[in-house]
């Protein structure tokens, strides 16, 4: 039995924030942000709104899109690093705006791999469990948890908020649509080069005003040049890992569609594969690096503009802080 893609949503905000917008607020350029990493607006949740807010509206455009019932949904996997709480997890607010009481759901904190891990573990319970509509979600709102000053610039221009969603389900008999293969990597020796220590609260309490005074701790903390080294290396590799598990090469990809952080980044990935960039989407120009959320709002475009047909073969590739790293192929 294979799992497959039944259904797609996106969301993000209507807000629209441009990198001039960006440069009214701290130091820096539309020049800068567009020559580092290609993005030249991001969109921004209104105050009050949280990523379960995002994740339903995306939940709720998937389900129509794979002509289900909300109520047919029965499980939920949602991937954010940018959750409603601390905890409990944001599955567990997202489950009661869907009216899903009773419905088991779980977070997965694996950034910006978030969501090519879950659709690692939806095939998997797919294959092993009872369920028929799996729901599995992208879905952040980083705009809350910027700083917007010159201290922490490197990193505010880079993200911007919207959810993805999917409906997974059994694929029809005898169909060659599913999910092929996946691998999945994570090296958490790199954990601090790109975090946010703010709710260390297991180590250091919240109240500690020392603690807090440094932007480091305060704030989200990335060690830029040592992200795009290791993801300019690791986004290849694991896509031709996955690739030979099934005896495919680069050629026969139909559509690669790599996470959204930095489209200087993806540019290495695609020169280094010698992959050609029309089988290749990128729409972080448009909405910045929304993390887990970026490979579904990407895929479900190339959906949506004829990219990418049903039966074409499609390798979803995504790095991110941990480090974690993955690649899944599938028949769409
Ligand atoms: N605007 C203007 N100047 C800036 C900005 C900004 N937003 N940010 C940093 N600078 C300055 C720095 O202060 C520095 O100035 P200095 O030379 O006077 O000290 C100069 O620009 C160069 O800074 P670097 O950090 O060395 O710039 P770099 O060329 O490495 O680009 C960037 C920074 C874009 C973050 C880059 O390292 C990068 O893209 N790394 C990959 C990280 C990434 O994509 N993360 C996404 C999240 S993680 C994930 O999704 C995988």
């Amino acid at each position: 039995m294979k799992s497959y893609i039944k259904g797609m949503g996106t969301y993000v905000p209507d807000r629209i924030v441009t990198n001039d917008d960006l440069a009214k607020r701290f130091d820096t350029s539309d020049e800068w942000i567009r020559q580092r990493t290609g993005i030249e607006e991001r969109r921004y949740a209104e105050e009050g709104i949280g990523t379960s807010d995002l994740a339903k509206e995306a939940a709720v455009r998937a389900a129509a899109d794979a002509g289900i019932e909300i109520e047919q949904i029965d499980f939920i996997i949602l991937g954010t690093l940018s959750p409603d709480h601390h905890f409990p997890g944001t599955a567990c607010y997202l489950q009661p705006k869907l009216e899903l009481a009773g419905v088991p759901c779980l977070d997965i904190r694996q950034q910006c791999t978030g969501w090519v891990y879950g659709m690692t573990l939806a095939d998997s319970l797919i294959k092993t469990g009872p369920y028929q509509n799996i729901l599995l979600v992208g879905s952040e709102v980083h705009s809350h948890a910027l700083h917007f000053d010159d201290a922490g610039r490197d990193v505010t221009v880079i993200f911007g908020d919207g959810a993805g969603a999917a409906i997974v389900s059994p694929a029809p008999e005898g169909s060659e649509r599913g999910v092929l293969a996946h691998a999945l990597h994570a090296d958490g020796r790199h954990a601090d080069r790109l975090c946010y220590r703010l709710f260390d609260i297991s180590r250091i309490p919240l109240a500690d005003a020392e603690y807090l005074e440094s932007v480091e701790n305060a704030w989200p903390y990335m060690e830029g040049r040592h992200v795009f080294k290791e993801a300019v290396v690791r986004m290849p590799e694991v896509v031709r890992e996955v690739l030979a598990s099934t005896g495919h090469t680069i050629d026969d990809i139909d559509l690669l569609v790599p996470h959204q952080a930095n489209l200087r980044i993806n540019e290495y990935v695609v020169s280094s594969l010698g992959i050609a960039p029309e089988k290749v989407i990128n729409n972080i120009q448009r909405f910045g690096n929304t993390t887990a959320a970026s490979i579904p709002i990407a895929l479900d475009e190339a959906r949506r503009n004829g990219q990418v047909s049903q039966g074409d073969l499609v390798c979803l590739v995504a790095f991110g802080a941990g480090f974690t790293w993955g690649a899944v192929t599938l028949r769409l």
